[in-house]
């Protein structure tokens, strides 16, 4: 198989997959082995019932306050209380009653003895839009990032990507080559959210080759680990991709608001 054949472009992708319009006080608990993904912006928010700003804790509210600025404050405002909001429903508790505690890494994750330990999620903000994964019983990671010409991506990929990596990059050229670096970026950057281990964690190199995923989740792995993931359905300027480490799972896409 040619480098090219694996990485695919964004039009090659998630065939037939398409996000739809979605209420999350309509969505029940996540069904096992099943991952729904929301998007949803942070610059014209949805409103849910529990006003946005009230959502949010002492804590996170310090938090952002130290953002440099309104934007970056807004933006990580709403995202954080749309996350609780989320949570919040399949919980049946209000929004900044989600007891959200931070891992080792700082992945952040539910802490509860009731039904809550069964529930996962992972949040990805690039640019004024947010990805938010929720799960039961399985790990997740997300990625999105907004697909900028402007960076230099060459020199990232040269840091960050293997030589099969390499070479599929290489194997393009013009906007492919952005599409492809993108997809291989947000795809690893999934696996390593999935797994919480972040930046210094896991080494980004040792994430090997994962193929264009179509109809189900692609099997790879992460050391011994089992690895399925599947790129997001297109967004215009936008690349991501939600990883579980898990062999069996399905994904829904729905847009909030
Ligand atoms: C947080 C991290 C895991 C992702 O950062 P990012 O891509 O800049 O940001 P994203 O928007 O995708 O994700 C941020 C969210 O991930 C969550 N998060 C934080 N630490 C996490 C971790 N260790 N694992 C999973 N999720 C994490 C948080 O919810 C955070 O949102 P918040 O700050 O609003 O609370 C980053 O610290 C990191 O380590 N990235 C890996 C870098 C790398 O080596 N990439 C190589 C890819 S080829």
């Amino acid at each position: 198989m040619r480098a090219r054949d694996v990485y695919g472009t964004a039009s090659s992708c998630c065939r037939g997959a398409e996000w739809l319009r979605g209420d999350p006080a309509a969505a029940g608990f996540p069904q096992p082995r099943h991952v729904e993904v929301w998007l949803v912006s942070l610059d014209r928010p949805p409103s849910p019932a529990a006003p946005l700003s009230e959502c949010l804790t002492g804590a996170e509210r310090a938090r952002c306050a130290r953002f440099a600025t309104p934007e970056l404050r807004r933006r990580f405002a709403n995202c954080r209380a749309l996350l609780r909001t989320l949570l919040a429903h399949r919980l049946g508790i209000p929004p900044a009653e989600v007891p959200l505690e931070l891992g080792i890494h700082g992945k952040p994750f539910v802490r509860s003895d009731g039904p809550g330990r069964r529930l996962r999620f992972n949040v990805s903000h690039s640019a004024g839009l947010a990805a938010i994964a929720v799960a039961a019983d399985v790990a997740v990671g997300v990625d999105i990032e907004s697909t900028r010409a402007d960076i230099e991506y060459d020199e990232v990929a040269r840091s960050f990507f293997t030589a099969p990596e390499m070479a599929a990059l290489d194997a393009v050229s013009g906007s492919d080559r952005i599409d492809v670096f993108y997809r291989i970026w947000t795809r690893k950057e999934a696996a390593l959210k999935a797994f919480g281990v972040g930046i210094g964690g896991a080494d980004p190199l040792q994430i090997p080759l994962v193929r264009v995923i179509r109809e189900r989740p692609e099997r790879g792995a992460l050391g011994a680990s089992v690895l399925g993931l599947l790129d997001l359905p297109a967004v215009q300027g936008f690349a991501g991709a939600v990883a579980v480490p898990a062999p069996d799972w399905s994904a829904s896409w729905k847009v909030w608001g």
